[in-house]
């Protein structure tokens, strides 16, 4: 351990005195001691419209299930229950542009309305009860209206990031037997048009499921529209199906609310699945008890909708709260690295949560585009992707939050759903340490063996109860699900992060320890970035490795088997390069190659990474007597 360990942030005295949960320990124990009557408890604040027979059915483990026999919607919570009191002239949310002179506020009253509008008109193409539905929107209010309306009326969303190319986006259509795709004509990038429908028309060529597309004029970019199968939103908007009341289906605490595709070991992504019951009360109170939520809030979760944190933490969770969610269109330096704080000091933003990258990346230009701007709204910040390092965890301390604002950390993952490992306001938080596992759970590092390591030493994360908006399976593929998660160690959660625990309990995350490569705190396959290089013609084989990177904390490097009679060069690489832009996503640009002859394998085939990896760094080779012709 190095010494950084050693530090200890006191949360200030005004902040623990508003804080919700002010002694931690207590609620920490009592949950400790009966998790299932603190879920109880805490989906008790919520509406049902059947109260549920049991809390937890744990009988076919590891398909648990959370609150059965109980009915609701996601919905009735987020939006309708809040109709009825003074949170119905709320702000809901607001929106601001990559222009920034484009702003949209929607209160509940009328965030419901754009909801039902929506919903309507899904009801009207055909869309019911568990129909997948594919949303491919950039940060704009309607990718709200269009996540909303699917679970008002049963239907289950598969958003999918606005950044991944036709053949990713067709690939998982087609693994969802999706009918429908919401998308808009284009998206803003730092002052570009990027042309999502354009790449909806060539994914859904390959893509045969596919009967309508529904589109959002954003850009206002000429697209082409097929006669048949292409609606514009705001003209299905006029017709009278669009208009009136939309009930809120009511649906089993089980029911799935929806897919989120996300990188595993293999080259197929995962589609993790989550229902209504569990995930609402998950969400709910991991934001309202890390984030301390209150009435007066302003929340501003810079993720994307396209990923987990968006959906938990920047849809559901601040609506099911009542609080008012802030979201922004554009990107953190564009048109100048303050934007961020620009918005912040605008539209008095009180608690901030984003990704260690993007700090890294803004405290590259210096304290003063940030100090230029009076951020003395902010109380809270917070953190989520990959483990944040001492220094940048620093320098959003002293900086951004005026050395008056606690550091939420949050680790977690597609899979859990809501955070797991965390602090709240009220307790000491460390830099670099994620904090302590959320009220109700439990982790422990185990060795290969399974057995629990020793206080400091580096092992296999595992979560060991059940939680509610845990994933319930793999869309389609339990046995993935099983053997994936709860192989390795029966009866516990493999996380596949490696960790530390520290004598106070608390957690330090070290990294993935499959072949995962968090890319700027996004999610990438190894094997995802390596197909998309060997359908390249002058490529014969791939190997994909993460190298540390200072500010998109990994990198990705590839060791590239050239097709005969093809030499490496610059343009090659950068040929390579856009090709794996665009096959998979500009997210997954390869920073870096090398062209081995052959690559390092073991007798049965495998790909040796971790010589790679040593090779990259130029470290000792370690133990060799596994690969082939050793
Ligand atoms: C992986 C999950 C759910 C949040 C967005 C990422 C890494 C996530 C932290 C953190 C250290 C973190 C882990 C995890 N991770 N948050 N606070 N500290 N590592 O979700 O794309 O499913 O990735 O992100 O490696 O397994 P995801």
């Amino acid at each position: 351990m190095t010494t950084d360990h050693q530090d200890v942030f006191e949360p200030p005295a005004e902040i623990v005195d508003r804080a919700r949960v002010k002694d931690w320990r207590a609620v920490e124990a009592r949950a400790a001691a009966d998790p299932q009557a603190y879920w109880a408890d805490q989906a008790s604040e919520l509406e049902w419209s059947k109260p549920w027979d049991k809390v937890l059915d744990d009988s076919a483990a590891p398909f648990y299930k959370w609150f059965t026999g109980a009915r609701t919607n996601i919905v009735t919570n987020a939006v309708d229950r809040h109709l009825s009191s003074a949170t119905r002239n709320k702000l809901a949310l607001i929106w601001v542009g990559e222009d920034t002179s484009k702003v949209r506020t929607f209160s509940y009253f009328s965030l419901n309305r754009e909801v039902e509008q929506m919903a309507n008109i899904l009801l009207s193409m055909g869309v019911g009860k568990g129909d997948v539905v594919t949303i491919y929107l950039p940060r704009i209010p309607e990718i709200f209206f269009a996540m909303l309306a699917c679970a008002k009326i049963g239907a289950v969303h598969s958003v999918i990031f606005a950044g991944y190319s036709a053949d990713a986006l067709s690939t998982r259509i087609d693994d969802s037997e999706s009918k429908l795709v919401i998308t808009a004509d284009g998206s803003w990038v730092n002052g570009k048009v990027f042309p999502l429908k354009k790449i909806v028309d060539d994914a859904v060529r390959y893509s045969p499921s596919v009967e309508n597309v529904v589109v959002v004029r954003n850009t206002g970019t000429e697209v082409t529209m097929d006669t048949v199968r292409d609606h514009w939103y705001h003209e299905l908007a006029r017709l009278p199906i669009a208009k009136g009341h939309c009930p809120t289906v009511q649906l089993d605490a089980e029911d799935p609310l929806f897919i989120l595709y996300t990188s595993g070991s293999t080259g197929k992504p995962k589609a993790i699945l989550h229902t209504h019951g569990g995930y609402q009360v998950g969400t709910y109170t991991t934001l309202k008890d890390s984030f301390d939520m209150k009435p007066e809030d302003r929340w501003w979760c810079t993720a994307d909708p396209g990923w987990i944190t968006g959906h938990s933490y920047l849809v559901y969770g601040p609506l099911l709260n009542g609080a008012t969610a802030f979201m922004f269109e554009g990107n953190p330096t564009y048109p100048y690295p303050d934007i961020w704080w620009q918005l912040v000091e605008h539209y008095g933003i009180t608690s901030f949560y984003t990704a260690p990258t993007a700090i890294r990346t803004l405290m590259r230009f210096g304290d003063a585009w940030v100090t230029k701007h009076d951020l003395s709204t902010l109380r809270l910040l917070g953190s989520v992707g990959e483990p944040i390092n001492p220094e940048a965890w620093r320098w959003f301390h002293r900086v951004v939050g005026g050395g008056r604002c606690p550091i939420i950390d949050t680790w977690w993952q597609t899979e859990t759903g809501m955070f797991q490992i965390t602090t709240v306001p009220s307790m000491p938080q460390k830099p670099g340490s994620a904090g302590r596992p959320v009220f109700g759970q439990q982790a422990a590092i185990l060795d290969e063996a399974g057995h629990e390591v020793p206080v400091g030493t580096e092992g296999f994360l595992v979560l060991k109860n059940p939680w509610p908006a845990m994933m319930r399976t793999l869309f389609k593929d339990p046995d993935r699900y099983r053997q994936a998660y709860w192989e390795k160690y029966p009866g516990v959660y493999l996380t596949g992060d490696s960790a530390r625990i520290d004598e106070d309990g608390y957690i330090w995350v070290i990294g993935r320890t499959d072949d995962v490569i968090k890319v700027s705190g996004h999610r990438l396959g190894t094997a995802e970035v390596e197909s998309a290089l060997v359908s390249h013609p002058a490529v014969v084989e791939a190997a994909a490795i993460g190298l540390p990177h200072e500010v998109k904390g990994n990198a990705i490097h590839c060791s590239v088997i050239l097709a005969n009679g093809v030499q490496p060069s610059r343009e090659l690489e950068e040929d390579l390069r856009n090709h794996v832009a665009e096959t998979l996503s500009p997210i997954a640009k390869p920073d870096s190659f090398d062209f081995p002859e052959k690559l390092p394998k073991t007798r049965s085939g495998k790909i040796m990474r971790r010589i790679l990896r040593a090779r990259a760094l130029g470290q000792d080779e370690g133990d060799l007597s596994t690969l082939e012709n050793s």
